[in-house]
């Protein structure tokens, strides 16, 4: 309700610019709060205090201006001026109690489907396949995967690429090593069990036997001239690794699959191209033996001109120049109007460059929107980026591994006669839960410290307090021996709580459509846990099950399930799934 009003101060705001009451240039913020007292209404503004400058008129004077030139609507019952010149508004409660009512029946919970459809492609997760996946993929893995969920709830077409490093010179040391082991008799699947040490005895090898290094190199050249039988031993490397990943996206319930995978060289064959068609338009440079673009608008600190490499002089083709190819592909061939990036912000350079030199080399439109959608470092608690005890990478399936081990000592200390296995299935699902929520929680932008006990706290915005709200929800509905689906009779707004309650649930459609605009989950994380503290005052202030009467019962528990609903679909979108009991 407090933005459909914001709106309607708005357009009243453009009424009186019209009128010439209000100068164009002015920017007026419209700041709408609830009111403490009842009797003043619901809302309150200050919008006549803050625009009366502007105005050049006494505050009650232009109060009164803003309350005889807002549009009729059937939201307001009335505005009244109040003090020095605030505007209180009285809301209609049967417009909000109707919207209740029509979110309950709808299963979209009232969010509406975007009229115009776009074809969105998200570059998400995207891990080098030479290592295992670390906690730096969490977060491209689960924001892009919230965010994309939720620009599919609003109707729009979402392509997902899992853009994987698959390509490149530490291949040449990896195959010359799998090639070593298949000579002693050694199966791939065997040695490949932990990348991790694998690429750690690849690179031992390499560093002590100039032979070896050789061999490495050697490799590199035949794989890219496509010799069958290191493409072979490629694929079945690529093959392992993947599944490695697979395994990761299944346990955290990320939404990709091999299907997405579109690695690095895919666009092998493309290479060529993208420099003979840069060079043809005329913005490809030599310059100290490679090919550059340079642009004005990128130097370095000292003000010398900055390239960007697309390819080297031994031939090699570069980071950025896949990244062209992509580009085309992705507009020519998926048909996007948006490509959104989820990468490390420390790549912002690159995208910026690659984004402006795709444009001025026309491989894309000016309509087509590129988005680097960056996001902070995680960080350990001595406040450099995460690392393990032993000072390594940290794994992420480990991570995860521990979250549920941590989680099930919490269910068994908390809940000690409840049964093993579901003892374990919870600590599965919170553990799991709490690492996403956790990370999902937090601005985009901003570095966080990556922290268990933080995460699995029952208290402040985490996974296990949003969880628990809504299985107690469930719980309420169990012991009142009611069912959701099947409540009668219609809402009725009168407490204080009842208004609080309702108005916040009417907000979500809002709380989505921020995720989607601004690819920033957290915005959806703050929201549920703003209305789960709602609900909480609204149950403490307002009896459900010993209602003064049937009526006012099947009202709150109307308010009740549509909370339940609106938890369990907004985590949903984020990737979360809900536990009926915990
Ligand atoms: N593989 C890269 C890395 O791990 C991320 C790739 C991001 N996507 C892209 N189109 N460049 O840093």
């Amino acid at each position: 309700m407090k933005t459909q009003i914001q709106q309607l101060l708005q357009q009243t705001l453009d009424v009186l610019i019209t009128k010439k009451i209000l100068p164009e240039e002015g920017v007026y913020r419209i700041q709408v709060d609830r009111t403490k007292d009842k009797a003043h209404g619901d809302l309150s503004t200050n919008l006549a205090m803050m625009t009366c400058k502007a105005a050049k008129k006494p505050p009650r004077e232009l109060a009164q201006l803003i309350i005889d030139n807002m549009p009729a609507s059937e939201l307001v019952i009335k505005a009244e001026i109040a003090g020095p010149g605030f505007i209180n508004i009285f809301l209609n409660s049967n417009i909000l109690a109707q919207q209740i009512e029509a979110a309950l029946l709808d299963e979209r919970l009232g969010i509406a489907k975007v009229q115009q459809v776009q074809t969105i492609v998200v570059d998400m997760s995207s891990p080098n396949l030479a290592k295992e996946m670390h906690v730096g993929h969490l977060r491209s893995s689960v924001i892009g995967d919230a965010v994309t969920r939720s620009l599919e709830f609003l109707g729009h077409k979402m392509i997902r690429q899992n853009h994987v490093g698959d390509w490149g010179t530490q291949f040449g040391m990896l195959l010359a090593y799998m090639e070593e082991l298949r000579a002693q008799g050694k199966s791939g699947s065997s040695n490949l069990a932990d990348l991790e040490v694998f690429y750690r005895a690849a690179k031992g090898r390499f560093d002590e036997s100039e032979e070896f290094a050789t061999r490495a190199r050697n490799l590199v050249v035949e794989l890219q001239s496509g010799n069958p039988q290191c493409l072979e031993l490629w694929q079945e490397f690529k093959d392992i690794s993947i599944a490695h990943c697979q395994e990761i996206y299944d346990r955290l319930g990320v939404a990709l699959t091999t299907a997405d995978v579109k690695g690095e060289s895919a666009y092998n064959d493309d290479l060529k191209q993208v420099v003979d068609d840069l060079e043809a338009c005329g913005i490809l440079e030599q310059s100290q033996d490679a090919k550059c673009v340079f642009l004005d608008e990128f130097k370095t600190k000292t003000g010398e001109p900055l390239p960007v490499i697309i390819q080297k002089k031994d031939g090699g083709f570069l980071y950025a120049t896949t990244d062209l190819a992509a580009m085309r592909y992705r507009q020519n061939v998926l048909k996007a109007d948006r490509v959104l990036y989820f990468v490390d912000a420390r790549q912002a350079l690159h995208f910026q460059q690659v984004f402006m030199v795709a444009k001025k080399a026309k491989f894309v439109s000016q309509q087509i929107s590129l988005e680097h959608m960056p996001f902070g470092t995680v960080m350990g608690d001595d406040g450099k980026p995460f690392k393990t005890r032993s000072g390594n990478v940290a794994k992420l399936a480990d991570l995860l591994t521990e979250a549920q081990q941590r989680a099930l000592a919490l269910v068994q200390q908390k809940s000690p006669e409840k049964d093993p296995q579901e003892m374990r299935q919870i600590a599965d699902l919170v553990g799991i839960a709490s690492v996403k929520y956790a990370d999902l929680s937090k601005n985009r932008t901003s570095n966080y410290v990556f922290s268990f006990d933080q995460m699995l706290k029952f208290e402040g915005n985490t996974a296990t307090y949003m969880l628990y709200a809504y299985a107690r929800i469930v719980s309420i509905f169990n012991k009142a021996g009611l069912d959701m689906a099947k409540l009668e009779g219609s809402v009725v707004l009168e407490h204080e709580k009842e208004l609080e309650l309702a108005g916040k649930l009417m907000q979500f459609d809002e709380a989505v459509n921020a995720v989607a605009r601004l690819g920033n989950p957290h915005l959806l994380c703050s929201y549920l846990f703003e209305l789960a503290g709602i609900f909480s005052s609204f149950y403490e202030a307002c009896p459900l099950i010993k209602a003064e009467s049937e009526t006012q019962k099947q009202s709150r528990f109307k308010l009740a399930a549509l909370t339940a609903k609106t938890l369990q679909q907004g985590l949903d979108l984020l990737g979360i799934k809900t536990l009926e009991r915990m």
